[in-house]
């Protein structure tokens, strides 16, 4: 991809600090801005806050201070956390600029003469915190279903903008552009919501209830609804004036919005019709990823305590390794829960150990054996030849992966490159070459391990920037130069030949130390919340709250029952939902037979058909068929949970395996 690419976060509510779920957008963001520029597009990224309506009039209120103020104050948190982690923004967009107001009018001017917006008398539940109107279907009692929390009816005299007049348009553009809303799963979840009415949406909040919030510019006494204004950020963010010139057009409509699950509606159906209505093109892709969640499957808040401290994981573990963890630990659309075992055993495994080592192993070598710089490759054999092959596919993968968002596989094929550079040097064995004074096959075999960790850290500049730029310069390279390398990669060029013969080389500290115990600054913090009451849970939890304690575990069986299931490794090769049951997924999986299975499983809670698709899985494989709503299951995967799956069992073993 070159040209141009215009990628958006969502804007953050300036009534809170920021955590590692508003981290983890931001970062994607970054780094597929970044992988674009190394591709060579003119990249305009555009993050910022979202400072007006009743949620942020509240938080200053509470602090004793002017709206301003507060979101003066606040807003440096924001730009300290992406300072912080490296973000590399083109714009820092704040709703208060002076720009947006501007463009907020014009465009509320417009669309009002157009007839677009109406004014109407309404009755219905209001929630204060969400500041949003509520159907009867989603009260129960006077209390918001979803929340708990206790809301008013009110009645108001509001201006509403014609959504409804576009629904048809718009689900026919979500039915033509199977990948504008994405993933898959949210696409069907939009498609479902706009089967049902769509009503048309309120748009301005009388003043005498709320009046932080850009005036409308028709009725004084009114200000506009906050997400109407919010979401116009994404056009004035590059130039966007419904009296202004085209500039804007260089970058509209977005390559990219990113956003989470939680605001799907607002920007699947508000925005776009917004724009629909504005007479402007929809973007490319809305991007819907999942949510990071505590080890107990619950949301992030302050007041449950479980929030992850950005500033703490980068103390700990440093701002690239941050980076790396949230984008290779869950695919960009599934849900995760955050652990800081989960982090300390990814960090040491893939940074420390296999990274690193490569990393390590291949300086240190060379510097004692070989004078320390890079060497020739005098005797190529098989084994480089099909490293290369390996390297290029590498590139080729990373490369399809991150255009697509798909940051897990794209640093899943670095890794795998970097497993078997580990595995070449153990196969090549230089300890021997260098005694027996292979002085040619060892130089060789050096030069491949070094273009190696050269090819893997310039392909992981845009997620660790930092640390890959410090492997480049031990490697006699550079940032630009390990860039360039990409990008001739890309153009065909051959991989593993990148570096410089005779250049010199650094070992210097270690990149990624290992860590043998949890960092004491987090140790201390997991000690406060062990012994710490249980955090109180919200109304909708407490409800379907079970009796504690571990499942019962039945009776105990002999060997000979438990020898009757025969266990194989598998692979999956395919998901798609089942066309009947939501909960289900219909996937094959390869079992080492000559003929796939087809196994439906109940994961989709969990699970997205991305998600599982090239997992290695545990498969009940003598089980009887069994039909689940009309398709039929030739088997079972293992899975950890108990009514809601957790995870599902993985091995690393080729298919067909037998697991007892
Ligand atoms: N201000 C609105 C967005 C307006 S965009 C025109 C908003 N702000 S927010 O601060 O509440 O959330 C911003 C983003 O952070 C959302 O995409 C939300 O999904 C994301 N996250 C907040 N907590 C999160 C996790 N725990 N995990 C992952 N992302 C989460 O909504």
């Amino acid at each position: 991809m070159s040209g141009t690419f215009y990628i958006t976060t969502p804007i953050y509510y300036v009534n809170g600090t920021p955590h590692i779920g508003h981290a983890y957008t931001t970062i994607a963001a970054d780094v597929a801005a970044e992988w674009q520029r190394t591709r060579g597009a003119e990249v305009f990224f555009l993050t910022g806050t979202d400072e007006h309506g009743q949620k942020v009039l509240q938080a200053a209120e509470a602090r004793g201070m002017t709206p301003r103020a507060h979101c003066d104050d606040i807003v440096q948190r924001w730009k300290a956390m992406m300072a912080r982690l490296g973000v590399r923004y083109d714009r820092f967009f704040r709703t208060t600029d002076e720009d947006h107001r501007s463009v907020v009018q014009a465009v509320l001017s417009k669309l009002h003469a157009e007839g677009e917006i109406y004014k109407a008398e309404y009755t219905g539940w209001y929630s204060v915190t969400a500041e949003t109107f509520l159907t009867d279907k989603d009260v129960e009692d006077g209390h918001w279903k979803e929340t708990g929390e206790k809301v008013q009816q009110i009645t108001e005299s509001n201006y509403f903008f014609r959504m409804a007049n576009y629904r048809d348009r718009l689900v026919a553009h979500i039915e033509a552009n199977p990948d504008f809303i994405r993933p898959q799963s949210r696409r069907n979840e939009v498609l479902g919501f706009l089967r049902k009415d769509l009503g048309d949406l309120c748009i301005s909040r009388p003043k005498s209830r709320m009046s932080w919030g850009i005036e409308l510019p028709f009725d004084a006494d009114y200000v506009t609804y906050v997400w109407f204004d919010a979401l116009l950020n994404y056009l004035t963010g590059v130039g966007y004036h419904p009296d202004g010139n085209d500039g804007y057009r260089k970058f509209w409509p977005a390559s990219y919005q990113l956003l989470g699950k939680d605001i799907l509606t607002t920007h699947s159906v508000y925005w776009t019709t917004m724009l629909m209505a504005m007479g402007l093109p929809l973007p490319e892709h809305l991007y819907a990823h999942g949510w990071w969640v505590s080890a107990d499957g619950q949301k992030m808040s302050k007041s449950l305590g479980n929030v992850i401290d950005v500033d703490l994981l980068c103390d700990a573990f440093g701002v690239d390794a941050t980076r790396y963890f949230l984008l290779r630990e869950i695919s960009f659309g599934a849900d995760g829960s955050f652990t800081y075992e989960g982090f300390l055993s990814r960090y040491n495994v893939d940074l420390a150990n296999d990274l690193g080592n490569l990393a390590h192993r291949g300086l240190s070598m060379t510097h004692k054996w070989l004078g320390g710089v890079v060497p020739p490759a005098p005797e190529p054999t098989e084994a480089e030849a099909a490293l290369v092959e390996l390297a290029t596919n590498t590139a080729d993968t990373f490369a399809t992966q991150l255009d697509d968002l798909q940051f897990n596989r794209a640093l899943e094929a670095v890794m795998d490159l970097v497993g078997a550079g580990n595995k070449y040097i153990d196969s090549t064995e230089p300890w021997a070459l260098n005694r027996n004074g292979q002085t040619a096959r060892l130089q060789t075999v050096k030069r491949t391990v070094l273009e190696i960790c050269h090819l893997a850290a310039a392909l992981m500049l845009p997620i660790m920037p930092t640390k890959m730029g410090e492997l480049l310069t031990k490697l006699g390279s550079s940032t630009e130069h390990g860039t360039a390398t990409v990008r001739a990669l890309l153009q065909g060029g051959k991989p593993l030949n990148a570096l410089t013969e005779g250049a010199a080389l650094t070992i210097g500290d270690q990149l990624f130390p290992r860590h043998r115990e949890m960092p004491a600054a987090i140790a201390a913090l997991m000690d406060v919340a062990e012994s710490a009451p249980e955090p109180k849970k919200t109304k909708k939890k407490k409800k379907n709250k079970k009796s504690s304690g571990p499942p019962p575990l039945g009776e105990p069986i002999g060997i000979e029952d438990f020898a009757k299931i025969s266990l194989r490794t598998g692979q999956v090769l395919s998901a798609e939902p089942h066309p009947d049951a939501d909960r289900l997924l219909v996937m094959k999986v390869d079992i080492g037979e000559a003929e796939p299975r087809q196994i439906v499983a109940g994961i989709r809670d969990r699970f997205t058909p991305e998600d599982v698709v090239g997992r290695q899985v545990v498969v009940v494989a003598n089980l009887k068929p069994a039909n689940l709503r009309g398709v039929e299951s030739q088997g079972m995967l293992l899975a950890a949970g108990g009514k809601s799956v957790i995870d599902l069992v993985h091995v690393d073993a080729s298919p067909g395996e037998v697991v007892r």
